[in-house]
């Protein structure tokens, strides 16, 4: 059986220290949506705000942590799972964590959002229409799943379910990726 070890010093302490409240952005959305992008803008703008902010990004995460995963259901459900359970840490030791994965599934993210408390958690949908994303192909990813070279892949052969009602929706087509992250940091940090 395992036992919780309880700590000292609490998530309380830890951010009164930082002087700041610790969220969780949950950016989610299609490959090349914009996520990281956004993510890192995010990022500069809460350093340039003297807060200590870390950015969880698909991208880096499957190289490491979730290496073992591929992109089947399960598997991407596993990924968001420990993706949830590695920002509730970063949380309680008082700093803000903005995820960028797909999560393509409602259940998961609710599932991620169930382990925080309710004003702690802001799903943020980066909402690109695919043709934009597909058009844009950064990674040529895009392409390759067209042609059949990669397998179940986000939009095309594996579905994306949009969220019903997020904190905020960010439209790409209608704001530059630094005006969505002052978007974001606006709501949830002013
Ligand atoms: S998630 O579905 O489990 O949330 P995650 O955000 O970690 O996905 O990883 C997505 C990134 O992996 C994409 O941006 C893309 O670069 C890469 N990738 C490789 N294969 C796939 C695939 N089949 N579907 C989606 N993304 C893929």
């Amino acid at each position: 059986m395992i036992q919780q070890q309880n700590l000292h010093i609490s998530k309380r302490d830890r951010s009164c220290q930082k002087s700041q409240t610790p969220k969780i952005i949950w950016l989610t959305g299609l490959s090349g949506a914009g996520k990281s992008t956004i993510a890192n803008e995010l990022d500069k703008i809460l350093f340039e705000n003297n807060k200590h902010s870390y950015i969880l990004d698909g991208d880096n995460i499957r190289s490491g942590l979730s290496q073992d995963l591929s992109f089947t259901d399960t598997d991407r459900i596993e990924n968001i799972r420990r993706i949830a359970e590695v920002s509730k840490l970063f949380l309680d030791a008082g700093v803000i964590v903005i995820t960028a994965f797909i999560s393509p599934f409602i259940e998961e993210r609710n599932l991620a959002r169930s382990l925080f408390e309710q004003d702690e958690f802001f799903e943020v949908f980066i909402n690109t229409p695919i043709e934009t994303a597909e058009k844009r192909d950064v990674k040529g990813l895009y392409k390759k799943a067209r042609e059949g070279k990669i397998k179940l892949f986000t939009g095309i052969d594996s579905p994306y379910e949009k969220p019903i009602s997020p904190e905020i929706e960010i439209i790409t087509t209608e704001l530059s990726a630094y005006e969505a992250a002052q978007k974001i940091y606006n709501i949830v940090f002013l």
